[in-house]
């Protein structure tokens, strides 16, 4: 590390009111000076901020990551919705494409490493075991050729990071599938979740402890980096209704064709997280324990 206090390293962070952006900015501000960027929702307010809404106020981003001059970036910002990216394709091609190939290029200008936010749906889901990053990747959907296409920008340069987690959770407000399961059982409503759509959950707290390493590290390179349980929807669902006391009879599992989404998702996404394992010494959390552990959170206090 090499910019501000020699002990404190800059970390900016693009998208820092979101699931994995406002976590690690709890978890990292004992260790880093860090910026957010933010968009609609407001950061916590004990870091400093700018709010920026892209794709207009671009310039306004290129002139923070120059002024700040952070040793590393970690960039978040996307689209949530996979419909919505697969029917408006022009602003995600700019969202997650253009823009990162403009981060990349100011990340390098000022010698700071960039991490980027993937997905586990660069790949077609049509393999029963988990993918390693060694496995060919074939997105079925436009969120997914959106990310590819972008983590192959950010690989370019040899100092930057990769990461794929799959179906962030935690205890926050933008937990959707947790919050979703968690909150319609409470009002005592049926849920539907897909018995045919497979991933690794990954805990979001694990995610963001797993890039601080990485940035300690000084690792570089593209990794997995997801729970350890292979599980459909359904599956994670009763997992959470019986941890969190809900009743699971009001899980009703749907399959794809009798659920159908805009955008197709692939069947089995799961990924073997065992290379940035090893590397950095850390155990992502398999199911149980994971959900174990946002109950534990749900007991202290309300969403984050
Ligand atoms: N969540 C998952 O299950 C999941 C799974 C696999 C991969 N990922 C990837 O992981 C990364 C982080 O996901 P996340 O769940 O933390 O995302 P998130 O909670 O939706 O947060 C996205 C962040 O980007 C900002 N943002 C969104 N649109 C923006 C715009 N037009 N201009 C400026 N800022 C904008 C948001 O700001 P405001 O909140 O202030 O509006 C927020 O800070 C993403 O790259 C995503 O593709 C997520």
């Amino acid at each position: 590390m090499k910019k501000g206090n020699i002990n404190r390293p800059k970390l900016l962070i693009l998208g820092g009111t979101g699931l994995v952006g406002s976590t690690l900015a709890s978890y990292a501000q004992k260790i880093f000076d860090i910026h957010l960027t933010y968009c609609t929702n407001l950061p916590l307010s004990t870091l400093s901020s700018t709010k920026i809404s892209l794709p207009d106020e671009l310039s306004k981003l290129e002139n923070l990551i120059v002024q700040y001059d952070p040793d590393v970036i970690v960039h978040t910002v996307s689209h949530p919705s996979v419909d919505w990216c697969q029917e408006n394709r022009d602003l995600a091609n700019f969202l997650h494409v253009n823009l990162t190939e403009n981060i990349a290029k100011f990340a390098s200008k000022i010698n700071s490493t960039l991490i980027y936010l993937s997905t586990d749906w660069v790949f077609d889901g049509t393999r029963n075991n988990k993918y390693t990053e060694n496995d060919s990747t074939n997105p079925i959907n436009h969120y997914g050729v959106t990310k590819l296409l972008a983590e192959k920008i950010v690989l370019d340069y040899p100092q930057n990071v990769v990461l794929r987690p799959a179906v962030i959770y935690g205890w926050h407000k933008k937990s959707r599938f947790t919050n979703w399961i968690i909150d319609t059982l409470k009002e005592k409503k049926y849920v539907d979740p897909h018995v045919d759509q497979y991933a690794t959950p990954t805990l979001v707290d694990d995610l963001a402890l797993a890039i601080i390493k990485i940035i300690e590290n000084k690792s570089s390179g593209l990794f997995h980096s997801t729970g350890k349980s292979c599980v459909n929807r359904f599956e994670f669902a009763t997992q959470i209704a019986e941890i969190f006391n809900l009743d699971t009879n009001l899980i009703k599992p749907v399959t794809q064709s009798e659920k159908p989404q805009k955008a197709p998702r692939p069947n089995r996404t799961c990924l073997d997280s065992s290379k940035l394992e090893n590397l950095i010494n850390f155990n992502f959390h398999d199911i149980t324990s994971g959900i174990e552990f946002i109950f534990e959170q749900s007991q202290k206090s309300n969403y984050e």
